[in-house]
């Protein structure tokens, strides 16, 4: 079995090198926070993704995943080297490539002659040459390998992806990567680096721009009186356009998103190119966010010496990532009107040492943020929330409006219990 290096631990690292170790190969994973490098050799999952945890207890166990701080000591003796690390925002929209070019130059020396670098990380479309030119004349090969995992479902996405894209000028480099994922049955994707790099963008560009035009359209089914639920199902049916993505909410946010939206907006413009539907789907995102903004004022008629209850801050369920979240900014955004905000979160009211709570009131329970409160907004799809009784909750407020701008709450029930229930499009 080959042996893999993966470089950067968060939460695309992690994923692919617990999976890998349970696809069989030996993998040794590093970062270069001692801390988390620590615990995780220990055993313990630093993140909040389904079913993580037990592929790392069980990699540790058969000594198919370790974990190392030394990127050097790590590539010595791999014949890939997968490179996970973060790609942030640069000042200009760009993502950032600095923390992916000292890695590459760092570990140069250390890489085996016929090594294989595989870039996982979101890169700019035309990353490959200027890591290209970091390899110079060794024989290393590299490959682009984009991941399509979400947070919350990242194992679930690996082991039953949609497909693999794998995109590299050299074709036996290719194969190998392809047979690193051997054993998951998907549709394969051969192409060149920068064609693989476009597809990254291009998909989350897609996604995104989906979920603004759904959500545009929950605000024609606000002033028309159509139901947003009926126009997605009935839209989704058709093949061509297909049910997934098309739920309004507060708006997308996420680590991805938001970012690689923005860098495509740069990159198309360095290119020559304006993109202005992507443009506009980002701004949409935005006017969709003040939009659930004011559906709360609305319900506050006015008066913001109130407390509104937040449910939910994460940008959506199944994590505890707070990145870029529609969920934390309009909470956020209510605030800093001068309104108390009780928020609970399951993923994140534990963690008392957040700065967030600097300027929210930090609650640990649904219930414990209604006390006080004339309102309640649902920010985020926690299943929990669905389980809340009506009944037992209108007692302990001041009085009883509801937005869900998830849309997961059942109205009627609502309603029936008394509430002025507003939810996302809906009737
Ligand atoms: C996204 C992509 O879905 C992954 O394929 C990709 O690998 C990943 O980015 C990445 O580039 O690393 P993720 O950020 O985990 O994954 O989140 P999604 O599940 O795609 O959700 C993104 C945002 O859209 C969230 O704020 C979510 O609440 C929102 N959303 C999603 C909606 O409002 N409506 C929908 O119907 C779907």
């Amino acid at each position: 079995m080959p042996t893999v290096t993966v470089i950067g631990s968060g939460y695309v690292g992690l994923t692919t090198a617990a999976c890998l170790a349970e696809l069989g190969h030996r993998v040794r994973a590093t970062d270069r926070d001692e801390g988390r490098i620590e615990r995780l050799a220990g055993g313990h999952c630093p993140i909040v993704e389904e079913s993580l945890p037990n592929l790392i207890e069980k990699g540790l166990q058969t000594g198919r995943l370790s974990f190392s701080t030394d990127n050097s000591d790590a590539v010595r003796q791999s014949e890939f080297v997968f490179l996970c690390l973060p790609t942030p925002q640069g000042a200009d929209g760009t993502a950032d490539l600095s923390a992916v070019m000292s890695v590459a130059a760092e570990i140069r020396p250390a890489l085996k002659c016929d090594a294989v670098l595989v870039m996982k990380s979101t890169v700019p479309i035309g990353t490959s040459r200027r890591v290209g030119q970091i390899l110079g004349e060794t024989r290393v090969r590299y490959v682009s390998n984009p991941e399509f995992f979400r947070e919350g479902m990242a194992v679930d996405d690996f082991f039953n992806p949609d497909r693999i894209v794998i995109g590299a000028d050299d074709a036996n480099a290719q194969l190998l990567v392809s047979e690193l994922y051997r054993g998951i049955e998907c549709p394969r994707v051969m192409t060149d680096c920068t064609s693989a790099e476009t597809i990254k963008y291009a998909s989350n560009a897609f996604l995104a721009t989906k979920i603004s035009f759904i959500n545009d359209i929950s605000q024609i089914c606000d002033l028309a009186d159509a139901d947003i639920d009926a126009v997605s199902d009935g839209m989704g049916f058709d093949a061509r356009i297909g049910s997934s993505f098309l739920k309004p909410g507060p708006g997308w946010g996420g680590s991805c998103f938001p970012k690689d939206s923005q860098a495509l907006v740069a990159t198309s413009r360095s290119l020559g190119f304006r993109f202005a539907l992507l443009e506009s789907a980002i701004q949409s995102n935005l006017d969709h966010q003040q939009r659930v903004v004011h559906k709360v004022l609305d319900q506050l008629s006015g008066s913001s010496n109130v407390q509104v209850a937040v449910w939910g801050l994460t940008f959506k369920a199944g994590t505890d990532d707070l990145r870029d979240s529609p969920a934390l900014a309009i909470a956020l955004d209510l605030a800093s009107k001068g309104i108390e905000v009780a928020a609970f979160d399951p993923a994140v009211s534990h963690n008392a040492q957040l700065p967030i709570w600097g300027m929210l009131k930090r609650c640990t329970s649904v219930h414990e943020t209604l006390s006080g409160s004339s309102a309640v907004v649902v920010l985020t799809e926690w299943p929990e929330f669905r389980q809340v009784d009506p009944i037992s909750v209108a007692g302990s407020m001041t009085s009883g409006s509801i937005v869900d701008a998830r849309n997961i709450l059942d109205a009627e029930k609502w309603r029936s219990a008394g509430f002025d229930y507003v939810g996302i499009g809906r009737k």
